[in-house]
């Protein structure tokens, strides 16, 4: 059986090692006589998966003891609602727009309580990450919201480029690029992502949260919404998405494996290179966003016919390399490298480039 380079921006190419053990653990998971599918959630089996998760993930991104991981569900959507559920006090929020996704998680908050947009990069279709005016930030508002990375546009906002107010928490939709560079987890109130970019299968979200912010919210809160619920119960309180999280566990040893985040990031950083240097040289093809702003896990470009870049997918399909559609609403294509996504796996990518424009240029 021949794998594909699959370029999806989600779910996304998981690492080939991982399914390979989830394929080897399958109908009897270390012994047990069953699969991980089929145990109990509250068998001593699946809590030792369940908490290896939890020890693993907070080695992996130094996540300091005053926070909490938990792993809920309804995806990062429903943490666009939870996070104004529960972090409402005086009733106000900031939020940075840059992209579909920002945009998306102001709208659902302005349900709940009034959303200042300190930035937005909408005037330029998104191609660009907004700076902001650090003194249009509200100085009592619930917190800050941004999204690291811009899964839709390909931009992405760094760790040192990320600031907030002191006594503000600062909130991060890290769907798209989690464990794909370091982040320093100390200066975010809370942090999280759906697992199938660079974690896992779809299923679950993980939410990693400084306790004092995991307080009582109103009432009328759903006690399956609320934080408190999950935290004091260790993301246990109903059934949890149990197979999603043991491979998400997989994937932390692996990234345990692979020397940690520090040492993926550089070699995300490599694989981006590639795939931008050719395409800053190319006559060709032409990337979409500024180029500081360029994001290491989803690479949009475009070769300004749609004919030709409707030839280019199908083309680079029949070579295996697939998934290179861009976003329904962007057009052109968009290259998402999680990750998962081997060095070799790029060079291809790149190769059929200098081949597609050599024969159509
Ligand atoms: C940055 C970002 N936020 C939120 C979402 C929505 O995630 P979900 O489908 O898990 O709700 C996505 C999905 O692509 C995303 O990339």
């Amino acid at each position: 059986m021949a794998r594909v380079y699959n370029f999806s921006a989600g779910p996304g190419t998981l690492p080939e090692e991982v399914l390979k053990q989830a394929s080897e653990e399958l109908l009897d998971y270390k012994g047990s006589g069953m699969s991980v599918m089929e145990m109990s959630h509250r068998s001593p089996w699946y809590e030792n998966i369940h908490n290896k998760a939890i020890s693993d993930l907070r080695e992996i991104m130094n996540i300091p003891d005053n926070y909490k991981v938990l792993f809920l569900q309804g995806g990062a959507h429903l943490q666009f609602s939870m996070i104004p559920l529960n972090l409402k006090k005086n009733g106000k929020a900031d939020y940075l727009v840059a992209g579909t996704w920002g945009k998306k998680a102001s709208a659902e908050a302005k349900k709940y309580l009034t959303v200042n947009v300190v930035a937005s990069s909408e005037d330029k279709k998104f191609t660009y990450h907004p700076k902001v005016d650090p003194s249009l930030l509200t100085g009592d508002a619930d917190y800050y919201h941004v999204t690291t990375n811009n899964t839709v546009y390909g931009t992405r906002l760094r760790d040192k480029d990320t600031t907030c107010l002191k006594n503000v928490p600062l909130v991060a939709d890290m769907s798209s690029n989690i464990l794909s560079e370091v982040y320093d987890v100390s200066r975010f109130g809370v942090i999280y992502a759906g697992a199938q970019k660079n974690m896992g299968p779809a299923g679950v979200t993980v939410v990693i949260i400084r306790e004092d912010l995991i307080r009582d919210t109103d009432p009328m809160v759903p006690t399956m919404l609320q934080y408190k619920t999950h935290s004091e119960s260790n993301s246990l309180y109903n059934t949890p998405p149990c197979y999603s999280i043991y491979v998400c566990g997989l994937v932390y040893d692996w990234v345990k494996r692979k020397g940690g985040v520090g040492v993926i990031h550089a070699i995300n950083e490599k694989k981006a290179a590639l795939i931008y240097d050719y395409i800053d040289r190319s006559n060709l093809f032409k990337g979409t966003v500024e180029k500081y702003d360029r994001s290491i896990m989803n690479v949009n470009f475009v070769t300004g016919s749609e004919e030709l870049d409707k030839k280019f997918i199908r083309e680079a399909g029949e070579r295996g390399l697939v998934n290179l559609k861009g976003y329904r609403t962007v057009g052109g294509m968009r290259a998402s490298i999680y990750n998962a996504m081997p060095v070799e796996g790029v060079q291809a990518l790149v190769e059929f480039m200098k081949d597609f424009e050599a024969n159509n240029i």
